[in-house]
């Protein structure tokens, strides 16, 4: 491994993005090491053997995003359809679009109502909680914001499907934020910039890597060959953080999912990209068929393929999906900020992406992150010789 200027562990956005900035803008060489045996991290994306539909093995992803720079960034790899995503919950055989919006509520309490009738509804219907204590549970915290019956409909099963926990022990924190709006808005995200890659993740990934002077190795794990790499060589290390350290400081805590495939013998299985399950008597959390996030291709009519998700606490051999962060996460994640922090001074290892800081990060917010780092600690150190730490 000599001759690099960087290595790179891992291929996700995170770690393209680094990868990308740091050879076309600094004239580096930069290595990028991947465990799996393709690029991209979770949000690669394949052909589905045998309907020809693009389906995203690590569950669906739409990139969205309000930040104009991060915009332009992403267009410079590939162009995004005017895909909008819609999500719908299926609830005592009734489905109803999400986030709770005015059609949510009017068809839920069978009549139509004004916007400031359903405010001064689901406000009443709030109002049993009445000042929520300074750490609510989840339950206590959802139906402050949207009152017990559509707390109860939509998000009590759903939400102890996803954590198996009954909510009433999870913290409120879980949903800092349930929105709920009041026209008829069924967005469901907010951002001014919304699509998929036309022709595909894996297109758009591949893009950001093609630059000759990246070379990346894939089905190779960083700590099977640490010791072949230079002293001193930079690193951005974008895997687990506390397997980083050998997990001195515990296990970070996380949620899986397993997902289970079907090829139906139909064009269009349920109409829609989306359809969570909010009963908690339904195992799986959502269905997804991918084939809705394309209208605009042609793919084959007589069948169609569709992915159950199933959520679980993750074991040792699982892929983390979602941090957990219980009062014992978040304890070991100061430990581990600390050890990661003298790491980066004594050895030149920045840390990075959502398994190498423990953190939820969308897309866009991989990306937004990976170029802070570019010019707040790479740039610095290649131009002006500055420390990484
Ligand atoms: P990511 O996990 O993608 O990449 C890390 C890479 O490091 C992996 O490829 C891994 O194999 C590799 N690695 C780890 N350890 C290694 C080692 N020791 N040696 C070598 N390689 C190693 N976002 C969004 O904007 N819109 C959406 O709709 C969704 N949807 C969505 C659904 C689901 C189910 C999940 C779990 C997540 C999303 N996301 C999303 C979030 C999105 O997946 C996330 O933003 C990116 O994956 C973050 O990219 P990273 O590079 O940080 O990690």
């Amino acid at each position: 491994f000599e001759g690099y200027d960087l290595v790179v562990v891992g291929s996700g956005l995170f770690g393209l993005t680094i990868a990308e900035r740091t050879a076309t803008e600094l004239d580096k060489r930069v290595l990028v090491l991947e465990r799996r045996d393709h690029h991209g991290g979770n949000a690669y994306s394949e052909v589905d053997p045998d309907t020809g539909i693009e389906v995203h093995r690590y569950g669906p992803h739409i990139f969205h995003t309000s930040n104009e720079r991060i915009w332009a960034y992403v267009n410079r790899f590939t162009a995004f359809t005017g895909y909008r995503h819609k999500a719908f919950t299926l609830y005592q055989g009734q489905v109803y679009p999400l986030p709770v919006n005015l059609a949510t509520i009017c068809q839920f309490f069978g009549r139509y109502l004004t916007p400031d009738e359903a405010r001064a509804l689901i406000a009443e219907q709030a109002a049993e909680i009445g000042q929520l204590p300074p750490d609510p549970s989840h339950e206590e915290k959802g139906i402050s914001l949207v009152g017990r019956p559509l707390y109860d409909a939509f998000f009590r099963g759903y939400t102890a499907k996803q954590w198996q926990t009954d909510p009433k022990e999870l913290p409120g924190s879980v949903i800092a934020r349930l929105p709920v709006r009041f026209d008829f808005n069924n967005r469901y995200f907010n951002d001014t910039y919304e699509g998929l890659p036309v022709d595909g993740y894996t297109a758009w990934l591949s893009r950001m890597a093609a630059d000759p002077r990246i070379d990346l190795r894939l089905n190779t794990d960083f700590f099977e060959l640490a010791d072949a790499i230079p002293d001193g060589t930079p690193v951005v290390y974008t895997g687990p953080l506390d397997r980083y350290f050998r997990y001195r400081g515990g296990r970070l805590g996380w949620r899986t999912l397993d997902f289970e495939r079907e090829v139906a013998p139909v064009r269009d299985y349920q109409g829609t990209t989306t359809i969570n399950y909010a009963e908690e008597s339904v195992p799986f959390t959502r269905n997804v068929e991918y084939r809705h996030m394309h209208p605009e291709r042609s793919y084959r009519s007589d069948r169609t393929v569709l992915v159950r998700e199933y959520s679980r606490s993750a074991g040792d051999q699982d892929e983390p999906y979602y941090p957990i962060n219980t009062a014992g996460d978040r304890d070991a994640l100061r430990t581990y900020r600390m050890l990661a922090r003298q790491e980066t001074a004594e050895r030149n290892v920045l840390f990075g992406g959502r398994l190498g800081t423990y953190q939820y990060l969308d897309m866009h917010m991989a990306i937004g992150s990976a170029l802070a780092m570019f010019e707040n600690r790479i740039v610095p150190y290649f131009r002006d010789r500055r420390p990484l730490g």
